[in-house]
This record gives C-alpha cells, sequence and structure tokens, in this order.
C-alpha cells in the first residue's frame, strides 16, 4: 500500500476546553482541557479510570460529553455517532476489541463503509482493499477467515487494519500492543513513524511506559477525570511519568519472595498432557503456596495447553493429579465447571471474548463460576452483592455503583474484576493469563501483591505472561515453552531476561 493509499488529505488540530462527562450521577471527566497539533505522536497517560477512553471516545464520537467544548481544526463539533468523526479523519481503534464476530475480516474492515458496485456490495474490492490494508500491519491471513476464528492478537491487527482503510488523519490507538508479540509491535511502530511523517495525528493510550517513551514526542497525563500535566517525552523519566499518573513516589513494584515449603505435596501434578496441535508432552506441577510462571512466544501454545487443561480444547493423553488424587480428566472433567469443582480455575487472556461477559451486571460476573455457593437452594441475591461489596474493596475495582454492566468498568478494572471472578471459588490452583494485561502501574503493583497474599495463604498460582520482568519478579520458578514444548523450568532467583528470551526462541 502506497502512502497516499494509506491516509487522506488534510490535517486534524484538536482543541479540547473544558470538556465534562457524566455518566448519569457519575462524573468522571470535571473540565479537561488541552490541544493537539497535527503530525505528532502523544502519548494519554492515566491510571485505570482516569478517563483517558472516554475522553477519546468523545473526540470520536462514540460518546457525546455533558459539558464543555470540542474544536477540530478551529471549528466546534458536535458528532452525532462515530462516522461524523470519521468523515473528519477521526478513527479511534478500541481498546475492548469492536469486530463483529460472524462476519469476516473484510466485511469488518468495512463495517459500515462497503463498497458498492451499482446496488450490490463489491466483495471483491473489499477483499483486495482489506488485504492491502492487512498487509501494511503485517497480517497475513485470508480476508475471508470470519473474525470469530482468530486469536486476539489478530484481532488486533485487524481493528488497526480497519482504521488503516479509512485513512484516519487522526487516529486514536487505546492499548494497541497489548496482546501483540514484540514482532508485531516493532512493525506498529514503523506503521506509526510512517502515519506521522504523513501528517497523521496520533493519539498513544499505553500502560506501558517503555513503549511510550519510544514512539511517542509528548505526553499527556490525566488523573481523576483531570489533565494533569503534559511534557516533551524525552524530557521525562518513566519513573516520572508513573509518579504523575499515581500522584504520589511509587514504592517497589514486586512484593518480596515468601519461601515455598518444599515438604507439602504438590497441589496439582500434571505428566504427559498433549493438547493436540498446540501442546506435546507437558509435565509440570505446582505447589500449594507456589507461583508458578510460564514464559514463551506467543505461538508456543502457553494459553492453549491451560484451555485443553480446563476441557476448551480437546486434549489427549496424560494425567492430571490435584492435591495427590488422580482426576478424570476428559471424562468427569469437561469443562471449567468441572475443573472449578475440582480445585482449578482459569483467568484467560481474552477478557472480553472468554473472561467476562460484559452485558451482565458486575454481580452476576462475580458470581457466575461460584453459582453452587449463590443458588443453593435458591439463588441468594443479598449474599451475591455482599460478596461483590468485598471484591470490589479487596482488590480495589474502581466503579461509580455496584449496579452498572460490566462493560461499563475500564479496561483495567474489568481485569481486576475477572480476576474476583476466577477466586470466588475459593480454588486451590488458579491459572492467570496475562493478569495485568491493560492495568496501570499502581493497580499492577496491587495485583502482585494480592497473587503473593493467595500464595502465602496456600494457593498455588500459575502465571501466563509475555511481560519477562513481571514472571521474574513475581515467580518462584519459570517454565519456558517453546513450540509446544516445556523446554526448561528454571528458579527465579538471578534469573534474567536475556536468558529466558533465549530458551523461549531456542537460541542457547
Ligand atoms: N458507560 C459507562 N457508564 C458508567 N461509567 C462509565 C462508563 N464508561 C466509563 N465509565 C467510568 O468512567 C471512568 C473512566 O473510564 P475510562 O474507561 O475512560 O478509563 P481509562 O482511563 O480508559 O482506564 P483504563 O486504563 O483502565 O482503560 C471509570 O470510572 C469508568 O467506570
Ligand atoms: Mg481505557
Amino acid at each position: 500500500m502506497t502512502d497516499a493509499g494509506m491516509s487522506g488529505k488534510g490535517s486534524v488540530a484538536v482543541e479540547f476546553e473544558g470538556i465534562v462527562k457524566a455518566f448519569g450521577p457519575v462524573q468522571v471527566l470535571h473540565g479537561v482541557s488541552f490541544a493537539l497539533v497535527p503530525g505528532c505522536v502523544y502519548g494519554l497517560l492515566g491510571e485505570n479510570g482516569a478517563g483517558k477512553s472516554t475522553l477519546m471516545k468523545i473526540l470520536s464520537g462514540y460518546e457525546s460529553p455533558t459539558g464543555g467544548t470540542l474544536k477540530i481544526n478551529g471549528q466546534p463539533r458536535q458528532f452525532a455517532s462515530s462516522r461524523d468523526a470519521e468523515a473528519l479523519g477521526i478513527v479511534l481503534i478500541h481498546q475492548e476489541f469492536n469486530l463483529a464476530e460472524d462476519l469476516n475480516v473484510a466485511q469488518n474492515v468495512f463495517l459500515g463503509h462497503e463498497k458498492k458496485k451499482g446496488w450490490l456490495l463489491d466483495d471483491a474490492a473489499m477483499e483486495r482493499d482489506a488485504a492491502s490494508a492487512l498487509a501494511a500491519v503485517g497480517l497475513n491471513i485470508d480476508p475471508r477467515t470470519k473474525v470469530r476464528r482468530l486469536i486476539v492478537a489478530e484481532k488486533q491487527l485487524v481493528e488497526i487494519a480497519k482504521a488503516i482503510a479509512r485513512r484516519a488523519r487522526l487516529l486514536v490507538m487505546d492499548e494497541p500492543t497489548a496482546t501483540l508479540t514484540p514482532g508485531e509491535t516493532e512493525r506498529l511502530f514503523k506503521l506509526i513513524a510512517q502515519l506521522r511523517a504523513d501528517g497523521v495525528t496520533i493519539v498513544y493510550i499505553s500502560h506501558k511506559l517503555d513503549e511510550v517513551e519510544r514512539v511517542t514526542d509528548d505526553v499527556i497525563v490525566m488523573r481523576d477525570g483531570r489533565f494533569v500535566a503534559r511534557a516533551p517525552t524525552a524530557e521525562v523519566t518513566r519513573q516520572q511519568m508513573a509518579n504523575l499518573m499515581v500522584g504520589r513516589e511509587l514504592a517497589d513494584l514486586y512484593p518480596p519472595r515468601d519461601p515455598v515449603t518444599t515438604a507439602s505435596a504438590p497441589a496439582m501434578r500434571v505428566q504427559g498432557f498433549s493438547v493436540p496441535g498446540w501442546a506435546q508432552d507437558a509435565s509440570f506441577e505446582v505447589r500449594p503456596g507456589e507461583i508458578l510462571g510460564f514464559a514463551g512466544l506467543v505461538g508456543a501454545g502457553r494459553t492453549e495447553l491451560f484451555e485443553g487443561l480446563l476441557g476448551l480444547r480437546p486434549a489427549s493423553g496424560g494425567s492430571v493429579e490435584m492435591l495427590g488424587q488422580p482426576v478424570p480428566h476428559g471424562k468427569g472433567w469437561r469443562n471449567p465447571r468441572d475443573a472449578a469443582r475440582h480445585g482449578l480455575t482459569y483467568l484467560s487472556e481474552d477478557r472480553k471474548g472468554k473472561g467476562l461477559h460484559v452485558d451482565f451486571g458486575l454481580r452476576q460476573n462475580l458470581t457466575l463460576m461460584a453459582l453452587e455457593r449463590y443458588a443453593q437452594p435458591w439463588l441468594k441475591p443479598e449474599a451475591e452483592r455482599g460478596a461483590l461489596a468485598e471484591a470490589v474493596k479487596d482488590y480495589g475495582i474502581r466503579t461509580g455503583s455496584l449496579d452498572v454492566k460490566a462493560s461499563s468498568l475500564s479496561g483495567g478494572n474489568q481485569q481486576k474484576l475477572a480476576l474476583a471472578k476466577v477466586l470466588q471459588p475459593k480454588p486451590k490452583v488458579v491459572v492467570l493469563d496475562e493478569p495485568t494485561r491493560g492495568v496501570d502501574v499502581g493497580a499492577k503493583r496491587d495485583i502482585y501483591f494480592l497473587i503473593q497474599r493467595l500464595a502465602r495463604e496456600g494457593l498455588a498460582v500459575i502465571v501466563v505472561s509475555s511481560e519477562l520482568m513481571e514472571l521474574i519478579g513475581l515467580c518462584h520458578r519459570v517454565a519456558v515453552m517453546r513450540a509446544g514444548r516445556i523446554v526448561a523450568t528454571l528458579d527465579a532467583d538471578h534469573l534474567t531476561e536475556e536468558e529466558l528470551i533465549a530458551h523461549a526462541t531456542g537460541t542457547r
């Protein structure tokens, strides 16, 4: 795709003047004012729930402000829908994907902008143009593939391709790399540089401060629905960015490691377990009180191994023991509910697709996996409500009210709710797949301390993560998977990122 094909003409300058937003009685933006000039890459920072996504949804026509003025190129604008904003070249790439799962990739890319030949849809032209947008983001798939069949990283790249095909002049990327591999992230950065050179304004929202440091010209920090600071990126350190976000000095990110009692029997022992096409002959064990990490490149089979163990994918062979007892994997244990009954629960990396029912209330989400406890002999709303109030406090879930849908929580707060949900059935072993994805630094620290507290209380925790520092900082041992096999299990003391990468890529 040529540069001219990637973006339309004209530039977009933005001024937010005293933007206010309330959802019912809850005010989430308290008069935000700042300006964006064309052709710059802005990092928009702030804790979970600070209002970043909400402000950007206002800019791109998905929400209307309850007060203040939005000016585009000096003109006050009130967008009735995202189409109005897109007409001016403003496109938002959603944090929580906004794809129609049952349509194919090309149909998604052109959703609402379908190409026509006379009265008919021009499928061939849409597939061709979708293919070139996919090529620009480096996604090598058939544009006729149904979105439902894609993995999360691919869905993210489709979102980006969709924006590219719309020839954005101002592109908002809300946590675009949360699900991408390092290679895909590099390619995205090149694309950002290309768009910037072409005069496109970019707002880049991320909790990954190293990325913000690399790709942005300026950083803008929000806290509690207010603008708090802006600075050229080159003039602030990551520590300063983090402190500005949380409004105080941040202490150590990782809790001190507690020793694991070697005497105790494994909480879970897996031997010779396979998930055809994904994981071969996996053997590992985790003890009560232990935090076991799983490292590996995307596609190494980590998620699929655990999906197999939970009964979410067909598995073959091998044996599973919980607390020394063999369990009837594949027979009496067919799905996550069965696994939970045996003491194993799983936090999916695909929060929106598999983790939460975003159209359900917080309460229903929280108790879905522990229904036995709340629904015998009949549903006890009072007990549920109590459990929710407790979880909100325990996990630091920020919400205006307890009676909202999960979709109204900010991304990071949805993650905390998902975490609370998998711990509700009081498991013996919990598998957390990317537990801090989209979570701000302060909340990350809370989650690390929470995981450690749970381990200290005797829970066995398995953490699958693509953040190597997180595995090293948090875990007792780290297993590394490569091409479907566990190739090493390393003690986390003195472990380095280089060593993990070497095992994950097979260069040692
Ligand atoms: N539709 C809604 N109804 C009620 N409250 C909402 C709605 N959308 C957002 N909020 C609230 O607005 C606040 C700001 O949320 P927003 O999603 O903008 O945060 P964010 O800065 O993007 O956070 P994160 O880093 O977690 O993505 C949160 O407290 C959230 O619960
Ligand atoms: Mg957000």
